[in-house]
């Protein structure tokens, strides 16, 4: 047992700790009272507006900037007043200084001595930003090339046989041979054309119906039983009160079969993977305000499906929905492509979220509830 001296000077020893952790955090921590004034701000915070403790504590939030999208109003009507955290994604500033920076912030109610106070912490978001759009720009870089590159061999292979063909035909006396040349024409330029329409994606009017969006799962789940996978679980999570949705099945189905055969596929292909061990996972759910990719939806659909192996790999996970990025022997690269527009058409969106392990695949669909 402490003796009451000892636990003193353990509290003296604790609150020295934490207010040289609160100095020392790399994230900017202000203190506001009710009246939005700094009240406290840690040496992040002092070095993040580039004010010394004079000029900093004391001084009115708002004139910290000299120019702000900080939603002020809510933090204190949120926070201060109802105790309701408060998070604001990205907000410009522009300091007193006149440095000009993209910020996230939060805010949490505190009380002291029945005070209340809003805790803030801001998040520098300019460094990210350019760390993305640099890592962005070279994945679209990358791939532009590879879908160049497949491009011209698809291309080269069917022009080498009309001009052969050609060719032929010029000196060929016999009509026999003259129409073998010309059936080789027709048939490589038809290549030709149906390598372009697939670029191009689908171009059909969607044939919308009401559909149970179960029925439509279990129809894809069949058939991809019928590849020789037998060894993957395939585990459904559905939400029996999902209601019908508008779509058109078939091509949603298209899409739900690429996402799930691609699954299979990197299981089976996985080496490392213990063969039984393997799982795909389908979960439907209703979600509501959901926002992204400059869609809102009130309420949606979510089709999720998962699997756990071994993910997607680094090199071109930010650019997967590109045409002709694969990493399959044959594999032509344009099915999640397809997927895309498919489900752009639908108002949706898609995403993917993958780690070694795992990798999900979310479809999000419009709802009139
Ligand atoms: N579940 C998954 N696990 C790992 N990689 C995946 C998964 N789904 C898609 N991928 C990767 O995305 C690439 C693109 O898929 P897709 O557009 O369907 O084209 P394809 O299947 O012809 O390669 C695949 O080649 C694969 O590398
Ligand atoms: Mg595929």
């Amino acid at each position: 047992m402490f003796s009451n001296d000892a636990i003193n000077e353990k509290n003296i020893n604790t609150s020295k700790l934490l207010h040289s952790a609160w100095q020392n955090l790399t994230t900017s921590v202000i203190l506001l009272n009710q009246d939005l004034i700094v009240i406290y701000a840690n040496e992040s915070a002092k070095e993040l507006f580039a004010l010394g403790e004079k000029r900093f504590i004391g001084q009115e939030f708002h004139a910290l900037f000299s120019h702000h999208t900080i939603d002020i109003s809510r933090i204190y009507s949120h926070t201060l007043e109802q105790g309701i955290d408060c998070h604001q994604h990205r907000a410009d500033v522009v300091f007193v200084d006149s440095r000009h920076a993209k910020i996230a912030l939060s805010s949490r109610l505190i009380t002291n001595d029945n005070q209340a106070l809003a805790l803030i912490e801001f998040r520098r978001l300019d460094e990210e930003i350019k760390h993305d759009q640099a890592s962005y720009q070279m994945h679209q870089h990358i791939a532009a090339r590879t879908l160049i590159r497949g491009l011209a061999h698809e291309i080269k292979n069917p022009l080498g046989g009309i001009r052969g063909a050609a060719q032929l035909l010029q000196y060929e006396t016999y009509q026999s041979e003259r129409d073998e040349c010309t059936n080789l024409i027709i048939e490589q330029t038809d290549r030709l054309t149906e390598l372009v329409d697939r670029l191009l994606g689908p171009n059909q009017l969607l044939k919308k119906t009401e559909c149970n969006i179960h029925q439509t799962l279990e129809s894809v789940v069949k058939l991809a039983m019928l590849e020789n996978y037998n060894h993957i679980k395939l585990v459904k999570d559905y939400d029996p009160s999902i209601p019908d949705i508008t779509i058109d099945e078939g091509k949603m189905q298209q899409v739900i079969l690429n996402i799930i055969r691609n699954a299979q596929q990197a299981i089976h292909n996985n080496e490392a993977n213990n063969i039984e061990s393997g799982s795909i996972r389908i979960k439907t759910r209703i979600r509501h305000q959901m926002r992204a990719h400059n869609k809102s939806m009130k309420n949606a659909l979510q089709i999720q499906i998962s699997d756990n192996g071994p993910g997607i790999d680094q090199d071109i996970i930010e650019t997967i929905f590109f045409p002709m990025v694969t990493n399959k022997e044959g594999g032509s690269g344009l099915g999640l492509s397809i997927a895309q527009t498919l489900i752009d058409q639908h108002n949706g969106y898609i995403d993917c979220e993958s780690w070694s392990g795992h990798t999900e695949f979310n479809i999000y669909l419009p709802l009139g509830l």
